[in-house]
């Protein structure tokens, strides 16, 4: 949540800065900010309620100037979306301003010392309170910004990544992290700072993952400068970016979520290049290659995650207890991180993280370390701090996933987490060969046949016409595809705001049936395997009450195509794969939805796409 982005150099600080908030916009968008030392030496902040464009525009009139400068896109946390509780903040004398993603915990205890010494506060905020407490330090102390920082660091409880500006410094820009993610940019004469290297890759491929509890001083004409909160000088590890421009852009799609759900027959071929070998009927994948007795020994195996990788965790569950015969649970990181969980020094903990940032599920990791589990992580972005403190792990390869609701990134979730399944179960003896190689041959399908559902897609926009007037759906699953009756319900929650939910298909009966009527659209998944005939009866007591389905179906099903209002079909593949083709139709519905309604469907009211606070 909330995007920070810092530039120094010999280059106009402020495009550079509002593109890469832009580029940032995707972690939160309530509200933005710059701060700018222009070449007389001031310190300028201006700040705008809402989106980017709104800064944009209120700057226009305004002294822009400045080679060096920080800029914030908001989450709010502490204190109502507002231009006064938007960053950056000044401190006491409008020395020093400040932008900060994560939260000050102790704010209100530090907040209450400092108003003793006279210190007061323009906005709600935790971070007024620590650019306040860093220049506390710097007239009390009579040191310089970089110990004043490392000093109220010291302080502080919680997480953060800061940047901070000191006019009487123009030469300088300070940065913090512990908990938040913060990379640093390397140019000719010229350093970028950002949340991620999206605002960086246009700029240079070399730069630096700030790692927790460090402090990074850029200072023009010198090297980067880090050190630990508690003062030891570290050697800066400088990486070369694996990413493109043109994964940035929409590509002459309307929003990024359509390009990302269409994206889907790539990225899955991507996601299992060199992993997948259809030629030799075999799966490789390093990281449980690298670690096959931690997986083999595995007496249990627990998944954590948050939204969307939760419910790819889900079925992860069904495919590693059918094919390697070990127990799974699967478990939301907001609850097991707090919920004192058993852990044994023999159990495989897999976190599961588009972002690889999401607090929570750094939380958990934390937990299930202290306690002698081996971490695996399913991970899209590289280098980002989950796969940074797992012992190992699966990158999904998908490139940036841009728009808030997960599409490109869940399905890649659920075919490394297959691969895995396949993979322990082949070394362990518990799926025989058969069946093995059918599902190997069917995953090289797979992405040919996303390409298929996609072909359904202006019958889907048409569905989207007849239910967007709905103020409730259901969605019902069953077995792998109880998940994905749960994502289906999550993505047109989140972008299209009707209430939706997920259920188990045949826990229908024992409530969720009573709120059936003409008014409420079912959305049922119901692919020709498994427990399909005991959906079909499912449907019938649906349509028994007049409730209207939407049935996602096997290509060529006639019993449900006779019952339902409307179908979608998916090509027939094996069943643990089957929430690959079924979540398509669910990802374009609720896409086409939320557009009739007029709804932002990359950037949802509320929502952010990284979750770095719990
Ligand atoms: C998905 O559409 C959501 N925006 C959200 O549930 C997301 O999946 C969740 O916040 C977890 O994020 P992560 O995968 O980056 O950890």
């Amino acid at each position: 949540m909330c995007g920070i982005v810092g530039y120094i150099g010999k280059r106009k600080a402020y495009p550079i800065l509002i593109k890469g908030l832009h580029r940032l916009e995707y972690r939160g968008y309530d509200s933005a900010g710059v701060a700018l030392i222009n070449e007389q030496g001031q310190l300028n902040v201006y700040k705008a309620k809402g989106k980017v464009s709104e800064l944009e525009a209120f700057c226009e009139s305004k002294d822009i100037g400045g080679m060096i400068g920080i800029a914030h896109t908001r989450w709010a946390t502490h204190g109502e979306p507002n231009t006064v509780n938007a960053h950056p903040h000044y401190s006491e004398s409008e020395r020093l301003a400040i932008i900060h993603n994560g939260i000050i915990e102790n704010y209100a205890v530090l907040k209450a010392g400092l108003m003793e010494q006279g210190y007061t506060f323009k906005s709600d905020t935790d971070t007024e309170v620590l650019v306040q407490l860093v220049e506390y330090t710097q007239v009390n102390r009579h040191v310089d910004l970089k110990t004043a920082v490392q000093l109220a660091l010291q302080q502080v409880i919680g997480a953060y990544a800061i940047a901070i500006l000191d006019k009487t410094h123009p030469d300088t820009l300070i940065a913090a992290r512990k908990g938040s993610p913060l990379v640093v940019g390397i140019g000719e004469d010229e350093y970028f700072l950002a949340s991620d290297a999206t605002p960086i890759v246009e700029y240079t491929d070399q730069v630096i993952y700030v790692e927790d509890e460090e402090i990074v001083a850029l200072r023009l004409g010198e090297k980067v400068d880090i050190t630990t909160i508690n003062n030891v000088a570290k050697t800066p590890e400088i990486k070369r970016l694996e990413l493109s421009l043109s994964q940035l852009e929409k590509g002459g799609y309307p929003h990024f979520m359509l390009k990302e759900i269409f994206e889907q027959p790539r990225t899955l071929t991507d996601s299992m290049r060199g992993r997948v070998n259809v030629r030799q009927d075999n799966i490789a994948l390093s990281g449980f290659i690298d670690n096959k007795d931690r997986f083999l020994n595995a007496k249990r195996i627990i998944i954590t995650a948050c939204g969307t990788s939760w419910h790819a965790g889900l079925i992860a569950m069904y495919a590693i207890e059918e094919f390697a015969q070990i127990p799974v649970e699967v478990e939301y990181s907001s609850e097991f991180r707090y919920r004192k969980p058993v852990i044994n020094k023999d159990d495989v903990v897999i976190a599961i993280s588009q972002s690889g940032e999401t607090a929570d599920t750094l939380a958990a990791i934390q937990l299930a370390k202290e306690k002698g589990a081996f971490i695996f992580s399913i991970c899209n972005v590289v280098g980002a701090s989950i796969p940074r403190v797992s012992d190992s792990g699966c990158y999904t390869h998908v490139g940036p996933e841009i728009g808030v609701a997960s599409t490109k990134a869940f399905t890649a979730q659920v075919t490394a987490l297959t691969m895995l399944a396949l993979c322990i179960g082949r070394e362990k003896g518990t799926i025989d060969k058969e069946q093995f190689v059918s599902i190997v041959r069917e995953l090289g399908q797979i992405p040919a046949k996303i390409e298929r559902v996609l072909g359904e897609d202006k019958r889907i926009s048409d569905f989207a016409k007849i239910f967007s007037y709905a103020q409730n759906f259901i969605y019902l699953g069953r077995g792998y595809n109880f998940p994905v009756a749960l994502e289906g319900a999550l993505k047109l929650k989140e972008i299209s705001y009707i209430h939706a939910e997920g259920y188990p298909a045949a826990e229908m009966k024992h409530g969720p049936i009573a709120l059936i009527s003409q008014e409420m659209p079912v959305v049922v998944v119901a692919p020709h395997c498994g427990t399909y005939e005991k959906v079909v009866s499912n449907i019938q007591e649906i349509k028994a009450r007049k409730g209207r389905v939407i049935a996602v179906v096997t290509e060529g099903d006639e019993l449900v195509s006779k019952i339902a209002d409307y179908c979608i079909e998916v090509p027939a593949t094996e069943e643990c794969l089957t929430p690959l083709l079924t979540v398509i139709p669910l990802q374009l519905l609720a896409y086409h939805i939320a557009v009739v309604k007029g709804c932002d469907v990359d950037q949802p009211r509320n929502l952010a796409k990284s979750v770095t606070v719990e």
